[in-house]
């Protein structure tokens, strides 16, 4: 797919996911959850554990932080929090359903870059850039200079994502920067790694819901259309199954073969905070 039609089809796969997760369960946010011990791993308390997530990232914002660029903020829950604690806090997101929702929750209080964060131009600097679940979707090869230049001496570049551990990634659930390319590029950077905690075994219980969700939801649900068209319409159910089989073909393999659970997660990516300061 065309890097561009993988763009959309990602932001509208982001913006469904906010309208479900929002009018469904409760959802503000569009990150995985944090799962501490003792919470049941249930879509019922998905917002419990994104809460969590967001107290995880508040207690590792170093002390000198006064103000923050939060970079693919999603909807602005997050920033709005940060903004809440007494933080100062710009926002970048380049997508038009986010924005408008930007907007009306952060009003005048953020400078919100609608761009991407390649394209970002400012002469503003931050004391912390900051990346929630979104440093994936940056090209890695200019993510890194791109902060430094966006930062104070002494500034933090703060990232909260996963990354894949193996270049052979046989996992059937998408993205993640390489975690070895990413490491080489630190080390050859302005920043120094002040801190790396490993949290794939508190996120990797999204995966197991979000695969039970496609199994026990949406597939039941879709092969009920396809009885109701099946009864309706027989020869067009026939004509879009067959100009539609690669994709149906793919769709199946990912989502009834694909190795999606939390075991398949834990095993090819790793969820990492990183806290990193600029040195040099
Ligand atoms: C998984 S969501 C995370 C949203 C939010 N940070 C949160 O924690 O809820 C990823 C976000 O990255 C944004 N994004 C994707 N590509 C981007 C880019 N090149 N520059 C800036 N943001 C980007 C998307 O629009 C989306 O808001």
């Amino acid at each position: 797919m065309k890097e561009s039609k993988k763009h959309i089809s990602r932001e509208i796969g982001l913006e469904i996911g906010h309208i479900l997760g929002k009018g469904l369960f409760r959802l503000e946010h569009l990150h995985y959850g944090l799962w501490k011990k003792g919470l049941e791993p249930d879509i019922l308390n998905l917002h419990t554990a994104q809460d969590e997530y967001c107290k995880f990232i508040i207690s590792h914002i170093p002390t000198e932080v006064k103000t923050i660029l939060d970079v693919g903020c999603g909807a602005g829950a997050f920033s709005k929090r940060l903004i809440d604690l007494g933080y100062k806090v710009d926002c970048v997101c380049p997508t038009e359903y986010q924005n408008k929702l930007l907007e009306q929750r952060l009003g005048k209080t953020s400078e919100i870059f609608k761009c991407k964060f390649e394209d970002i131009k400012t002469d503003r600097k931050y004391d912390m850039v900051m990346f929630c679940e979104s440093f994936q979707y940056i090209d890695l090869d200019r993510v890194i200079d791109i902060a430094a230049g966006l930062l104070k001496q002494g500034g933090f570049l703060l990232i909260c994502d996963f990354f894949k551990k193996h270049s052979a990634d046989a996992c059937g659930i998408k993205g993640g920067h390489k975690l070895d390319k990413f490491m080489n590029l630190i080390g050859q950077s302005s920043f120094k790694i002040i801190e790396d905690i490993d949290i794939t075994a508190e996120t990797a219980p999204n995966l197991d819901i979000l695969d039970k969700a496609t199994k026990e939801v949406m597939i039941p649900v879709v092969s009920a259309a396809e009885r109701f068209f099946q009864s309706r319409n027989p020869i067009i159910l026939k004509l879009i199954k067959w100009k539609y089989r690669k994709k149906i073909a793919k769709a199946e393999q990912k989502y009834l073969k694909g190795n999606r659970a939390g075991k398949d997660f834990a095993e090819a990516k790793t969820y990492r905070l990183f806290v990193c300061r600029k040195v040099k």
